[in-house]
């Protein structure tokens, strides 16, 4: 590998990259994601407090814990009010953003979650990020419209096939998340996307390309975890038969997820970029710190009240399950403290986000 990695990378180095298993070259790459990460976006890490605010879904996604058809779950849907004491803490515990996220719940109505989105904007300075799944051109309009800034929506896989294999349609209906980031775009969201890693039947190229299509697509924020199988769902049974070579095959681990998060900060340097929660419970003890260290910015420490929390089951054993969102938020700004890094005030809005540069409405 040349002396500085710090380059449009081609796919064969970033498939290099991705299999390379040298300890000293890979010390190289950790250290160029951190000084571009330092150089682009700087030393503070942005928090994002996360509401898990319903797990009901109508999708039969075959990775997800919270499948409609996984009869295991117990449901649960939280109210406005919930929601909305969920956002004063995120202000009492100094954080910018509130992540709303949820299943693909049909009694999540469009006037319903802007009336949310309103009275949050109206209490607060937080910024709203948005993640519901593939909903309509219309509701996604009226949130942005409510005052919605963000929209997270990550597109799984860049191979159409596998992407078809995992992530069903609804019936009757085309599954197009490329398409509907681009419709983000055109609203104005800041557009978050993103990957899991170690898919059964992803392999080195599959990811490889992935990466590429960060670039592509202009992301301003990219969440990258690995895959992590959930007893009750259909891909954790197939994953005991590979689909891949296993030479081909992607690893499911926290090297890997690193590696992403490395060669995502070197391509899309000003991007923000979270240690995510599947990377911490992968590794609960250092995952957060590893991932800040190599190319991160950002994490999401989680507001769900616990009652519901431990609901919110996307894959077993998830990190800071049992926590409230105080000791959570404890818990971050301590790891973050003691990697020498400043935790950030305000929004945290990406630096790669120029509202001048999106098409047209
Ligand atoms: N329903 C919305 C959606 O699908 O975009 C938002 C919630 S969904 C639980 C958020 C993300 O969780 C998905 O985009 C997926 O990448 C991730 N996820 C789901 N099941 C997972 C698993 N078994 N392992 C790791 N990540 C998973
Ligand atoms: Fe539903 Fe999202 Fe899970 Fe798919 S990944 S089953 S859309 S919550
Ligand atoms: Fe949530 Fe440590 S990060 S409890």
């Amino acid at each position: 590998m040349p002396d500085s990695v710090r380059k449009s990378l081609t796919h064969e180095e970033i498939l290099h990259w991705l299999r390379e298993t040298d300890p000293n070259r890979l010390a190289h790459l950790w250290r160029e994601a951190n000084t571009v990460r330092q150089e682009s976006v700087g030393g503070d890490v942005h928090l994002r407090g996360l509401v898990e605010f319903s797990n009901h879904c109508v999708r039969l996604c075959a990775y997800c814990g919270l499948r409609a058809a996984n009869g295991g779950v117990r449901r649960y849907r939280m109210s406005a009010d919930e929601i909305l004491a969920c956002a004063r803490a995120a202000v009492r515990l100094g954080y910018g953003t509130v992540v709303l996220q949820s299943g693909e719940d049909p009694r999540t109505t469009a006037d319903w979650m802007a009336d949310v989105v309103r009275r949050i904007k109206r209490e607060t300075d937080l910024a709203v990020t948005l993640s519901l799944g593939e909903r309509s051109e219309d509701e996604l309009a009226q949130w942005r419209e409510a005052g919605a800034d963000r929209y997270l929506l990550r597109f799984e896989t860049s191979n159409r096939v596998l992407f078809d294999r995992i992530h069903p349609p609804r019936p009757g209906q085309h599954s197009d998340r490329l398409a509907l980031l681009g419709v983000l775009r055109r609203l104005g969201y800041e557009v978050g996307s993103g990957v899991m890693i170690g898919i059964p039947g992803q392999t080195f190229d599959d990811l490889a390309r992935d990466i590429e299509l960060f670039a592509r697509l202009d992301l301003d924020m990219i969440g990258v975890g690995p895959y992590l199988a959930h007893p009750g769902t259909p891909l954790a049974e197939q994953a005991t038969q590979p689909v891949v070579e296993t030479d081909d095959q992607v690893p499911a681990d926290e090297l890997t997820t690193y590696k992403v998060i490395a060669l995502t900060r070197l391509i899309c340097p000003k991007a923000n970029i979270p240690a995510t929660t599947a990377l911490a419970t992968i590794n609960t003890a250092t995952g957060r710190e590893l991932g800040l260290e190599r190319g991160a910015n950002v994490i999401m420490p989680n507001l769900t009240p616990p009652e519901y929390r431990v609901d919110y089951e996307i894959y077993p054993n998830k990190a800071c399950l049992s926590e409230t969102a105080d000791t959570c938020g404890r818990c971050v700004a301590r790891r973050i403290e003691s990697i020498g890094r400043t935790i950030g005030t305000g929004r945290g809005d990406s630096p790669n986000y120029d509202p001048s540069r999106r098409e047209p409405a």
